[in-house]
């Protein structure tokens, strides 16, 4: 078994808003100091609905790296990188291809969905169809098994782990696959050899799953397994062939509860963002002049905050002596809306204080910000390597 690894991906937007912030990457941040994260940029992904107009999509991925790193992203935890650049994606995609079902492509949700939200581009190609599996590919070439999406992209890592699964199946069975078993077995160790037999058994025989965990555990441990071996008697354990391919999991991200400017999810389609760039008067006036609760013609009428865009951004940045002083001064219109806003925009613009000086930093070095990219795709194409040295090796592309 691998130790935990988490990654994910965003396609280059450009600048970044507080949605994506407090939906995406606080929540980054958060991963990069308890597990081995990846982090990349899915230029490819943006050229799968960008294909008639790329150009934009180099300067998106500076600026949103540079994004990342204001917000606390932290190169010396994490790796990021930009998938264009570990050509390995493309190689593992492909293979991928081989044995994708068209039919499973087809029927994954976003396909026929985004074909019709999006109206005025034409998404009928073979690389928008095959956009789960350019991602699939993302996922598998690093074996990760922890990866954070939101609710929207879990059918793709469902989809995910049903293509490791048939790959598994198809490739992990290789010739001589019992004897070599049997010889991964020995060299366990007579004592734990033993164990993971009568596990083995009590799982196959019985479907004993407290076993199967004490196995898998057992596997993960043994330090005089390679990594090959460790695949084999994984996937001996249950009875398929090696797990070459690890199947990922969702690590679903709390949906993001950042509202926009009208009450509406944060969202650069519903034009009310507030992007991690905005200088500070901008967000004064853009706070100031959000609509609030329609009632409230007057600053003598009173209001209902559970009607108000401004009472949703409260309980994002307010504490419960604020909101308590909202609910009483808007109810009995004792504050106007205006003094009510106040305590949003100061905690916006201490929010953004420090990542705004971060980027400048960032910004004014450009060298430091390719080093960076340029170091975390050597290391993530050194781990894309090895996954693809064994792809190749089991599905018959050795050459040596
Ligand atoms: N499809 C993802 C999105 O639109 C981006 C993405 C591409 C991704 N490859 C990935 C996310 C791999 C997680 C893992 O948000
Ligand atoms: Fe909204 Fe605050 Fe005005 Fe009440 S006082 S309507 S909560 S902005």
């Amino acid at each position: 078994m691998h130790p935990d690894r988490v990654l994910s991906g965003m396609r280059p937007t450009g600048s970044l808003h507080l949605g994506h912030y407090h939906g995406v990457l606080k929540n980054w941040i958060a991963l990069q100091r308890q597990y081995e994260c990846l982090f990349f940029v899915a230029d490819w992904h943006a050229l799968t609905t960008h294909y008639d107009n790329p150009l934009g999509i180099e300067a998106a991925t500076w600026q949103m790296v540079i994004d990342w790193l204001a917000a606390g992203v932290d190169p010396d935890k994490a790796t990021l990188f930009i998938q264009s650049r570990v050509m390995e994606h493309a190689e593992l995609h492909l293979l991928l291809s081989m044995m994708t079902p068209l039919g499973w492509l087809e029927r994954v949700p976003t396909y026929k969905d985004q074909q019709e939200k999006l109206t005025d581009k034409d998404l009928s190609t073979y690389g928008f169809l095959g956009y789960p599996l350019l991602q699939a590919a993302d996922i598998l070439i690093y074996r990760a098994n922890r990866v954070p999406v939101g609710e929207d992209q879990v059918p793709h890592i469902e989809f995910a782990r049903e293509i490791a699964r048939r790959f598994n199946n198809l490739y992990g069975k290789e010739p001589g696959y019992e004897d070599k078993a049997r010889a991964a077995i020995k060299k366990l160790g007579g004592k734990a050899g033993k164990q993971y037999e009568a596990m083995r058994t009590a799982y196959q025989q019985a479907g004993d799953s407290e076993a199967l965990a004490a196995a898998r555990a057992l596997l993960a441990e043994a330090g005089s397994l390679g990594q090959a071996d460790r695949e084999r008697l994984m996937g001996f354990l249950e009875g398929t062939g090696k797990q070459i391919l690890t199947e990922p999991g969702a690590l679903l991200t709390a949906a993001s509860k950042m509202p926009g400017l009208d009450g509406q999810k944060m969202s650069k389609s519903y034009n009310n963002t507030i992007a991690l760039g905005e200088d500070p008067e901008a967000v004064g006036k853009k706070v100031r002049t959000m609509p609030t609760d329609p009632a409230r013609v007057r600053r003598t009428d009173p209001g209902n905050p559970d009607n108000c865009p401004v009472w949703q951004l409260h309980q994002v940045y307010s504490g419960d002596e604020v909101k308590t002083w909202v609910r009483q001064g808007c109810t009995t219109a004792g504050i106007g809306c205006l003094e009510c806003k106040q305590p949003v925009i100061d905690a916006m613009q201490a929010e953004l204080a420090p990542m705004q000086e971060r980027a400048r930093a960032y910004a004014a070095d450009p060298a430091r910000v390719r080093r960076v990219i340029e170091q975390g795709c050597d290391k993530a194409r050194e781990l894309a390597r090895q996954t693809m040295a064994e792809v190749r090796e089991s599905m018959g592309l050795h050459y040596s």
